[in-house]
């Protein structure tokens, strides 16, 4: 088993270095053409296989649509040997199924609620219209015994991942969750990809710690003392041959804490995040990981013994010290092999431009004493705000100030858009942003997309607690294209 431990008190774990990119330069696109042979016939592309997950079956022929069956259910679940609980499953399967298309791809999911509750889906990170958002805000939540149909295209290529909207503090931690991965064919090749659903849980010998009855859940939501990778409360392992190269998708769909990642024994870069690619990969030694946001990593296996993806968490030793634990989640055993080296060769990609913003909003995280817990999570003074915060122009480049007024830090999330951090584009394009307590950060927002789209806090204890509200972007005017 990889983590039954004391859960820590506090919030994240110590501060980590910021990754050191290399220079960014500005890039032209070139145009891509990979997808035909030197004779000009277009060469079919199949969807890489992803290990650690069960894809879907593709019911449809088109090879440019996608369409599968989703089913959320309660189960009793296995997480590992002599581990088993009462729990929810997407098709049966905690994490629920991979789902995965190529960029471009019409995506048509058959959704089911087995579920005595409502619930809705949610595609975190997909650029798609509001009303296939999963927003209970445009979406009446599917009630118990019902269908909805999911119809989107997906416009970009990169790691999401889906779960409910509803009441998400527990649907969430009770196994609702799932990877979703959007090829895209101009990527290289590589010896193997891996999608690592990262996320704890709260337990005690008799299932799941019940909910929002202990203070420290309210204050920092809800940490874990079981570690899943994959649904497996034990360390995953896998052989794999020196010089081969890997992608790594890695996404932390806990409620509330914040991962701390390292890998050791393979060298380690950064090639995407929330929003896809980068134009640039850095090194890094440390991830920091908050819920919801996404990694990509190139592992390469430059020499035989073990390599190990570590997840550093705070805990309490016997004389009650709060002391960092390093556990290994997942491990390869690295053979040795004469062969060379693969080379992984990325198409070239231009760097990201954030403009010039138009305008520059506040988002103050706050706090109150109130509701049915006592206490509320607010944005701008407000708990769960009918009013939109704020309405935007399609198009425009909007510069998003986040002040955390209090302790806890805020995962801060954006539905429908990505966003770069100031200043630092080369970090990629992301959807949710770690704003630490006390703390302000800087975004550069893309709102491109129209609709009614939700903000909020990831840590979906304060979510459900309040922090949770709205923006608009109104659609351009026909005429202006
Ligand atoms: Cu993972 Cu409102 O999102
Ligand atoms: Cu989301
Ligand atoms: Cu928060």
């Amino acid at each position: 088993m990889i983590g039954l431990f004391a859960v820590a008190c506090g919030g994240g774990g110590p501060g980590t270095p910021a990754p050191t990119p290399g220079d960014a330069p500005m890039r032209d696109e070139e145009p891509l053409d990979s997808t035909e042979d030197e004779g000009g016939e277009a060469v079919p592309y199949a969807l890489p296989e992803v290990w650690g997950h069960a894809a879907l079956a593709d019911r449809n022929p088109d090879p440019d649509v996608v369409e599968v069956e989703l089913t959320a259910a309660p189960m009793r679940v296995r997480l590992a040997e002599g581990l088993e609980f009462d729990m929810y499953a997407y098709n049966g399967q905690v994490p629920g199924p991979l789902i995965q298309a190529k960029v471009g791809d019409r995506v048509i999911v058959h959704f089911r609620n087995e579920l005595s509750e409502p619930t809705t889906v949610h595609w975190h990170g997909l650029r798609i219209p509001d009303d296939m958002d999963g927003s209970p805000r445009v979406q009446a939540p599917v009630p118990p015994g019902e269908t909805f149909v999911y119809d989107f295209v997906v416009p970009d290529a990169g790691s999401f991942w889906y779960h409910p909207h509803v009441r998400s503090n527990e649907q969430v931690e009770k196994g609702l969750q799932g990877p979703l991965v959007v090829h895209d064919p101009a990527d290289p090749e590589f010896d193997a990809e891996r999608y690592l659903v990262l996320d704890d849980i709260l337990v005690s010998r008799d299932g799941l710690v019940p909910f929002l009855e202990r203070h420290p859940e309210i204050v920092h939501g809800r940490s874990g003392n079981l570690l899943l990778n994959n649904g497996r409360a034990e360390q995953l392992s896998v052989q794999v041959r020196q010089g081969s190269v890997e992608r790594w998708r890695v996404v932390n769909t806990a409620n509330a804490r914040t991962m701390q990642l390292s890998v050791t024994g393979a060298v380690l870069q950064v090639v995407g995040t929330d929003g896809g690619r980068l134009a640039t990969p850095y090194r890094a030694d440390r991830l920091t990981v908050p819920v919801g946001q996404r990694y990509d990593l190139e592992i390469r296996y430059t020499d035989t013994g073990t390599v190990s993806l570590n997840s550093h968490v705070l805990t309490q030793n016997e004389q009650r010290e709060v002391v960092e634990l390093s556990i290994p989640v997942f491990e390869a055993e690295v053979r040795e092999d004469a062969a060379p080296p693969r080379s992984i060769v990325w198409p070239q990609m231009p760097a990201i431009d954030p403009g010039t913003p138009s305008q520059t909003v506040t988002y103050r995280l706050g706090a109150r004493q109130g509701g049915p817990n006592g206490l509320e999570w607010t944005i701008n003074g407000e708990a769960h705000p009918e009013a939109p915060l704020f309405s935007f122009a399609q198009g425009e480049r909007v510069r998003m100030v986040i002040v955390n007024e209090a302790g806890p830090e805020h995962p801060f999330h954006l539905h429908g858009q990505f966003f770069s951090l100031a200043g630092r584009p080369e970090l990629g394009l992301k959807d949710t942003v770690l704003v630490p307590g006390l703390e302000t950060v800087e975004v550069d927002a893309f709102l491109d997309n129209p609709g009614r789209w939700m903000v909020h806090c990831h840590i979906l204890e304060h979510a459900e607690l309040g922090m949770m509200s709205e923006i608009v972007v109104e659609p351009k005017p026909a005429d202006e294209g």
